[in-house]
């Protein structure tokens, strides 16, 4: 962008002897320089200061908004310094003055190279914003797949295993009351064996419940969080009181399989870190959301242990409950414990996973 047609032959002169090979479009006025920005899309801009129809903060203006990442170098005949200073505040990559133009090539030799880092940059940072959101979706389909492989698997063991055990167990039954009377050797045996199987069948429902707990789809959250509560509170010693100011049941099998979990996992972390005694949990809800407070009254967890992104069960939790819109804060006091809230939107919007890698989970 230059007006006096001797400085632009100079200036290519100069660009030429320093061996850069360029297409060179020569422009004189505000019209020319708006439309080459449109249509030229240069990988350079060498502009003059003053020009009749434009100056050089507008002409810099129109070049950041139409090619923000092209280099902007003015050439021109003086610059005072805090001008020179604007220019380059206001965006400018460099200046050379007219009767230094030996300043001109190495400088647009740095202000290309300088380009070609920050659009490498630029798409290293979006290669790996979308391996992120590819990880996080894997991450998210690994869970639905592993609670759906749960629920078959818990409801196959339950229902085919159960029936079976329980078929045996009446042709046992009736075969033991066919044995004579004098048999005993026979009659204990056939005693051991109904024992061994009301032990299977046992064992079979705990399998099950582990697995998934039906009374989650059953009797809905509260009753499996209170069910879950009173399991950790046998197996711990530690209290565990559930509190719920809600009337209605929740049935979302979505919601409740991720309040469910997240309260499983949170648990699992008391025991294993808390060194807590009580642990309250309460459900709640607001005109928004659901929520649930597990708090617990252990050493409390540190900033430091929040934010580490290796947490994996922490992360974990948060994964699951954004999947549904939602959010899980947590909070440590040193020395008095740890209150988890997770919030999910009682109607579910968007989770902040783009529509395509949604897609790709269906
Ligand atoms: N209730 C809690 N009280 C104190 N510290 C906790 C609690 N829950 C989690 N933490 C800390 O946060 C860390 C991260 O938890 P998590 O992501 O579940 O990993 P992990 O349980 O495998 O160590 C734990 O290692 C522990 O140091
Ligand atoms: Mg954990």
């Amino acid at each position: 962008l230059e007006d006096n047609a001797t400085d632009a032959d100079l200036v290519r002169h100069a660009l030429k002897q320093g061996g850069l090979n360029t297409v060179w479009k020569h422009v004189d006025s505000k019209s020319a320089f708006a439309r080459q920005l449109d249509t030229f899309a240069p990988d350079l801009i060498l502009s003059d200061f003053t020009l009749p129809s434009l100056d050089g903060y507008t002409a810099l203006e129109m070049a950041r908004k139409k090619c923000s990442n092209t280099p902007f170098i003015f050439v021109t005949g003086t610059l005072g310094e805090e001008v020179a200073i604007e220019t380059l505040k206001k965006g400018a990559t460099d200046y050379v003055l007219k009767h230094r133009l030996r300043r001109l090539v190495p400088s647009v030799h740095r202000a290309l190279r300088e380009a070609k880092l920050r659009v490498d940059r630029r798409h290293a940072e979006e290669q790996l914003e979308l391996s992120r959101t590819q990880l996080r979706a894997l991450s998210i389909h690994l869970q639905v797949v592993r609670e759906a492989e749960r629920m078959r698997v818990a409801r196959e063991v339950y229902d085919e295993l159960g029936q079976t055990l329980t078929g045996m167990k009446l042709q046992l039954t009736w075969l033991s009351s066919r044995l004579p009377k004098r048999a005993k050797l026979l009659q204990e045996q056939a005693g051991t064996i109904a024992r061994q199987i009301d032990e299977t069948i046992v064992s079979i429902r705990r399998i099950a419940t582990e697995l998934r707990p039906g009374v989650l789809d059953s009797a809905g959250l509260l009753a499996a969080l209170e069910w879950q509560a009173e399991e950790f509170q046998t197996q711990t010693g530690i209290r565990c009181n559930v509190r719920s100011t809600l009337r209605e049941t929740i049935w979302n099998p979505d919601l409740n399989t991720a309040f469910f979990r997240i309260f499983q996992e949170t648990l699992t972390n008391i025991i294993r870190h808390a060194q807590a005694t009580t642990v309250d949990v309460r459900l709640s809800r607001t005109p928004r959301d659901y929520v649930l407070e597990v708090r617990d009254n252990g050493r409390g967890i540190l900033n430091f242990e929040i934010q580490n992104t290796k947490s994996i069960g922490l992360l974990g939790m948060r994964e699951r409950a954004a999947l549904l819109g939602g959010e899980v804060s947590i909070v440590g006091e040193r020395g008095r414990g740890t209150t988890i809230t997770v919030t999910i939107p009682r109607r579910r919007r968007n989770s902040r996973l783009t529509p395509e890698v949604r897609l790709s989970l269906v």
